[in-house]
């Protein structure tokens, strides 16, 4: 069982972005932190969450660190009889909002793990992508981190905005590589509806070679690819999670929950969610949708898929792909030997 809970405000909007933030509603926080918490309740009554069985919570957003960690202490409260022994405890934060008595005091609430937007350590792609933090800030925040007994952080970097080039993204990599981290997220920059950008798609470099380029630098310094996008001598369990197909509670506006055979989605609108935030609507997944997501899932990552959920066809089809070398075939399960191509291979393997 894994939880995932949403802190949408930002304190300014990136260009590229279009998770559910608010940049106008600081003055909402409070009120925001016990409907969360009343959800969380809810939840953890709906979910029949037993005690110690909770192996992973992540706050993410938004931006976790525009939260003093005064008002997420009720809700660790709650949590913490869930919790299991030596659950991975992550947290997203922003280099300029991440301080060091915010690190402390989140460390405090038990946090093991934190994952910094970082997106680049270039000052002007910074900008163009309209990010708060300097370079310097982000390499401060991270050691910072370290400083303070976090056990796992993280980095994410974007690339294929326009103008990058190998040498830029070289020297990101480099400087990631010289933090005490041991987790990267390199995104592609995708344009997202209802951003900045969406109005100049031109801003997106299509370029495949240059992920290619970007993955394969991460892995030479010692990273393992363990999904498209993500790397580190730690895995995160709380991703891996999701690419199971795990249960998961999501709560917050614009968290996503999942239960069996069922998604839950809270308001995403701050103040109709504050108002009610039981108010959570309910999607039912068919059987072969399901399949369908356990095999994209999977495929996109070092999970695969278990032999015996496939039926004979996509056996047949899964067979033809490890004869191919695009699949390896170890302990029941189909792994995917190139991310990249992963959509590719999915639908190979649903084909009839
Ligand atoms: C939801 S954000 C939260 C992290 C935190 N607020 C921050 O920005 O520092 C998680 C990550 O998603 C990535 N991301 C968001 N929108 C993206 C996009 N359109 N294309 C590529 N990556 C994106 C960014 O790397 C970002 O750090
Ligand atoms: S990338 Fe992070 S800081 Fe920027 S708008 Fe999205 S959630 Fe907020």
């Amino acid at each position: 069982m894994l939880c995932y809970i949403h802190i949408p405000y930002c304190d300014s909007k990136c260009h590229y972005c279009s998770f559910n933030s608010y940049t106008d509603k600081f003055d909402t926080r409070k009120l925001y932190m016990s409907s969360l918490y009343q959800q969380l309740i809810f939840e953890i009554e709906r979910f029949n969450v037993k005690e110690n069985s909770i192996d992973t919570l992540f706050i993410g957003g938004g931006t976790p660190s525009t939260i003093m960690p005064n008002l997420y202490k009720p809700i660790f409260e709650l949590l913490s009889p869930y919790l299991k022994d030596g659950a991975e405890i992550t947290t997203e934060a922003n280099p300029n909002s991440a301080t060091k008595e915010w690190l402390l005091g989140m460390k405090n609430l038990g946090m093991n793990r934190i994952s910094f937007g970082v997106q680049s350590f270039n000052e002007n792609k910074l900008k163009y992508l309209n990010r708060a933090h300097s370079p310097e800030q982000a390499e401060e925040a991270i050691k910072n981190a370290r400083s303070l007994g976090f056990e796992h952080i993280s980095l994410d970097l974007i690339y294929n905005y326009q103008g990058d080039t190998e040498e830029l993204l070289i020297d990101d990599i480099n400087r990631a590589f010289t933090l005490p981290i041991d987790h990267i997220s390199a995104y592609e920059l995708t344009i997202e509806p209802k951003t900045k950008f969406y109005n100049t798609p031109e801003v997106k470099q299509e370029d495949d070679d240059l992920a290619i380029f970007v993955s394969n630098e991460i892995i030479k310094r010692g990273f393992t690819q363990y999904e498209i996008s993500n790397f580190g001598i730690y895995q995160s369990r709380h991703n891996k999670g999701y690419w199971k197909l795990q249960n998961y509670i999501g709560a917050g506006a614009g968290a996503v929950g999942f239960l069996e055979d069922r998604r839950y989605y809270p308001e995403t609108d701050i103040d109709k969610y504050i108002k009610n935030p039981l108010d959570i609507r309910e999607e039912i997944l068919t059987k072969d949708e399901i399949l369908t997501e356990k095999i994209f899932l999977g495929l996109r990552s070092n999970i695969g898929i278990e032999q015996n959920l496939l039926d004979i066809k996509m056996q047949e089809n899964a067979d033809f792909l490890v004869q191919e070398k695009k699949l390896e075939f170890k302990n029941n399960r189909y792994i995917n030997v190139d991310f990249f191509l992963a959509d590719e291979v999915a639908l190979f393997i649903l084909k009839d």
